[in-house]
């Protein structure tokens, strides 16, 4: 398996491109189950969450076409066609590996009356259950039946009426899956409490694109009218906001000064903010509050502040997996419950590590930049899940990091 070598030190100066957003292209990947037509997606990251949703579709039935991919080239652009859909079934050995497999079940009972998707369980961040996906297709005419570890949902009739959502919390993937079920039915559907991240904004601009009829974009009401059919569009996938948000806690950890080429700060204003204030009282909340996304990288950062800072994730019950590998580096972290108490330390230390989530492993690539000596971070497989050519990124603006492999 391959790890991540990062030798501390070195001030971080110049440009850094950031690339499409993962979060987003994951729910703009399954809008190409919507239509008969070919759905075009530009800025699209290198990832292998990508790739797998890419596989995912293609198991249903969608072809799927990468143009212009030069290995020197940052993104891909991918046009996707489901002109007609084999299967209906997302199966356990795909779901397992990326929950965001989950986001074919409202395209799919849209459009073919029936999916059936393997139920995710938990995961190293939390138990993360999948109920209000369910109750919110429910509300909008599915039976929902539960069986064999699977979860299967048909819309009477082959199309859903449509109907009220209304969500008791924020969610961003029930929202997604919600909206796009709620684009093909018969009737409308008012969804109350909807997440606002740009993302859902992101993928909204696509269904627009392809025809649908949607109001309150950008709100924590939307009203979705359904129409027969929708029909292609091609789309540039947005900046991920959490790519440019690590990258700018990897900067200032230096001391350095880099240049976020592509970012767009209107979507990270929350993360922005405590940048500017860093030495904080901080908690995680739905946007447009400071991401849990970013409670990781922020962390790290604040290992080496002056002075005090409180964090709280209120998102994930068990999103501290990074707390132990930083204090291995010599970070003075203190765990009640949801609430972290960091207190800058003068250095950080290199050493072996390794992380179970995505987030957390760039946690621990952003503290051995400024470590002494050298950081090993090991399950790499983590980083790529989400970080395009990371150690390509941040060489290029002054780290001395490598990828190694076994051997
Ligand atoms: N929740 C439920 N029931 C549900 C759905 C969610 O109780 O049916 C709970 C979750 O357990 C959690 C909270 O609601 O406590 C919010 O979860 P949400 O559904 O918003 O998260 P998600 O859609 O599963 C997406 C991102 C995550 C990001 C969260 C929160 C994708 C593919 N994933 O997950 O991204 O942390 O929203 O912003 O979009 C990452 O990129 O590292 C990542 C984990």
């Amino acid at each position: 398996m391959d790890r991540i070598l990062i030798r501390g030190g070195n001030r971080l100066t110049g440009k850094l491109p950031i690339s499409g957003a993962k979060n987003s292209a994951l729910t703009l990947m399954p809008c190409a189950l919507l239509t008969e037509e070919p759905v075009t997606l530009r800025n699209l990251p290198r990832l292998a969450d990508v790739d797998s949703f890419g596989h995912l579709l293609n198991q249903l039935g969608v072809s799927t076409e990468i143009e212009g991919a030069r290995p020197s080239d940052f993104g891909r652009v991918m046009t996707m066609r489901a002109g007609r859909l084999t299967s209906t079934e997302a199966p356990y050995d795909i779901v397992r590996k990326m929950r965001a497999s989950i986001l074919v079940l409202g395209p799919l009972v849209a459009r073919a009356g029936e999916a059936t998707v393997s139920l995710p369980g938990g995961c190293s961040i939390g138990n993360r259950p999948i109920d209000l996906h369910l109750k919110a297709l429910e509300a909008m005419g599915a039976r929902i039946e539960l069986a064999a570890g699977y979860v299967k949902a048909i819309a009477p009739g082959g199309r859903l009426p449509g109907g009220r959502v209304a969500f008791p919390i924020v969610s961003v993937g029930a929202t997604e899956n919600a909206l796009m079920a709620a684009v093909l039915a018969k009737g409308g559907t008012v969804i109350e409490n909807a997440a606002r991240e740009p993302e859902i904004v992101d993928l909204c601009n696509l269904l627009l694109a392809m025809g649908a009829s949607i109001s309150g974009v950008g709100t924590e009401r939307l009203e979705i009218e359904g129409v027969e059919r929708l029909h292609g569009a091609t789309y540039r996938v947005m900046p991920d906001r959490i790519e440019a948000g690590s990258y700018a806690c990897a900067a200032a950890i230096t001391g350095g000064s880099v240049e976020l080429v592509g970012a767009k700060p209107d979507d990270m204003r929350a993360t922005i903010a405590a940048l500017i204030d860093a030495g904080v009282t901080l908690s995680t909340a739905p946007f447009p509050g400071f991401p849990t996304d970013m409670q990781a990288q922020f962390m790290a950062m604040l290992c080496k502040a002056d002075g005090a800072s409180v964090l709280t994730e209120t998102i994930f019950e068990n999103r501290y997996m990074h707390v132990p590998e930083l204090a291995r580096m010599g970070a003075d972290i203190q765990v009640r419950g949801r609430t972290a108490v960091v207190r800058g330390v003068d250095h950080l230390v290199g050493a072996p590590v390794m992380a179970t989530d995505l987030r957390a492993s760039m946690s621990l690539i952003i503290a051995g930049l400024v470590a002494q000596g050298q950081t090993e971070v090991s399950r790499v497989y983590h980083l790529d899940r989400g970080y395009e050519r990371l150690e390509e990124k941040l060489s290029a603006v002054g780290a001395d990091i490598e990828r190694v492999g076994d051997g």
